[in-house]
């Protein structure tokens, strides 16, 4: 494959691209990995302005799509220089889409390092009460502070005051400080965690209790996207409520309409988006598959992908994959809210700490966690992490049975919004 080399905001780049409106430099002696630029830009439609490749054919395939997690999917291997391969293999290689409007901004943002971070969290009812009790105790290592908002204020003020009253004896600053919060600062944070909901669900209601709140919460995400817009946000911008992922969608494309309704692309970047809800249904395939021995080998060749409702694919094994078996525990995982419904009482302990504060943690640290990230053009839960050159998702070589479940899922998604 041509190569060609530029010089992108600043620094040198490579391309296959032959008539890029950039400056052009003569082409490095590729062979040699340390010669290699540490960009890598290409053009395509949607998907992440900035990511961190882990197959070379991420950097050829014509859009980004559920296949960038199976390395079984993705057609021959492109003839790219030796040095450039070792880049990807290194996970030292940042590929840009220049589709991307923002494609220069997308480079400064690096939600990882410059010291613990201010958390912005909306809403303190029973998920976003939890979740705060949880990053008040595990979080100091990331979290500097967290300010509270909610239409509720007695609902702020009982948050901050317990929040406030939690403290290791003798060592009052060891935890991160929970204030309140009002709408104009919202966004003045590094992260902003949405976990406000209009209407959930009683217990006893029936039916998908996630979709159901698709109308409600919709128009809720998207004011708060705008005035992310509207406040140039840098940050990131968490999305718990359900439906997590069609939410996650619908912020993004809120964000990034200009006053006339036109898609502009000029507000969030896809990457700054995320959904917090795949980490509660892999843990809760991990305790069916505590329970069953049937499902034993999820606890260490196991694998969650996809949205946390309708959709979700949980695969038993990605080294002996039995599809029968990952299908059914797939039903169980889904249905082990409406157990805690039965029992009478509403879900929300184990997704605050298991989808929020524990993946919200993760991906700080920038270690491996269950998120929603953008894909071409859905939100979609995978395994992945955030590097310095953007964010990585983990790519295997899935049997065909597995990526077929996650292209139904993909479809199942883009059909909703
Ligand atoms: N991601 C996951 O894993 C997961 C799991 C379970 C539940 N959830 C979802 O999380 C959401 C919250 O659930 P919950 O149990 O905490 O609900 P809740 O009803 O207990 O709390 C909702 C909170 O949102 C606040 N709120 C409502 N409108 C607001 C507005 N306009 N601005 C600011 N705050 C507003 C309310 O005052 C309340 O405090 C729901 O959508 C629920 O389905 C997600």
């Amino acid at each position: 494959m041509e190569l060609y080399c530029y010089q992108a905001a600043g620094a040198p780049a490579l391309s296959a691209i032959p008539d890029l409106p950039l400056p052009r430099l003569p082409l490095p002696r590729l062979p040699r990995p340390d010669a290699c630029p540490e960009r890598f830009l290409l053009r395509r439609e949607g998907g992440r302005a900035v990511f961190c490749p882990s197959d070379p054919r991420q950097l050829t395939a014509p859009r980004e799509s559920v296949g960038f997690l199976s390395s079984d999917s993705l057609g021959e291997i492109p003839a790219l220089p030796e040095g450039l391969l070792r880049r990807i293999d290194d996970r030292a290689l940042q590929a840009v889409n220049i589709a991307h409007p923002r494609w220069e901004d997308a480079l400064s943002f690096q939600p990882l390092g410059q010291g613990r971070k201010r958390l912005h969290l909306l809403a303190v009812g029973d998920v976003g009460g939890t979740l705060l009790t949880a990053l008040k105790l595990l979080g100091s290592d990331v979290i500097g502070s967290i300010g509270i908002c909610d239409v509720n204020q007695a609902a702020v003020e009982r948050w901050c005051t317990e929040m406030g009253q939690i403290a290791w004896p003798w060592d009052y600053g060891a935890l991160p400080e929970v204030e309140p919060v009002d709408g104009d600062r919202l966004f003045d944070c590094d992260v902003f965690l949405f976990a406000a909901a209009r209407a959930v669900p009683p217990v006893g209601a029936g039916g998908d209790v996630r979709m159901a709140q698709l109308a409600a919460n919709r128009p809720l995400a998207e004011h708060y996207a705008r005035l992310a817009r509207e406040k140039r946000f840098p940050g990131l911008f968490l999305v718990m409520s359900d439906p997590v992922d069609p939410l996650c969608r619908a912020a993004y494309l809120a964000a990034n309409r200009d006053e006339t309704g036109a898609f502009d692309g000029r507000g969030l970047l896809p990457e700054q988006i995320r959904g917090l809800g795949l980490g509660v249904m892999n843990a809760r395939a991990a305790y069916f598959a505590k329970r069953d021995p049937r499902y034993a080998a999820f606890l260490t060749e196991g694998r969650s992908f996809g949205p946390h409702g309708q959709g979700l694919v949980i695969a038993d094994s990605i080294v002996h994959y039995n599809d029968a078996l990952s299908r059914e525990l797939t039903a169980e995982v889904l249905s082990a809210n409406l157990r805690i419904r039965e029992l009478g009482f509403k879900p929300y302990v184990a997704p605050a700490v298991s989808s929020g504060a524990m993946q919200l943690l993760l991906l700080l640290r920038g270690s491996w966690h269950c998120a929603s990230l953008p894909l071409g053009d859905v939100y979609f839960g995978c395994r992945s992490r955030l590097t310095p050159l953007g964010s990585e998702t983990e790519i295997l070589p899935l049997p065909p049975q597995l990526l077929a479940r996650l292209q139904a899922s993909e479809a199942h998604l883009r059909a909703i919004l």
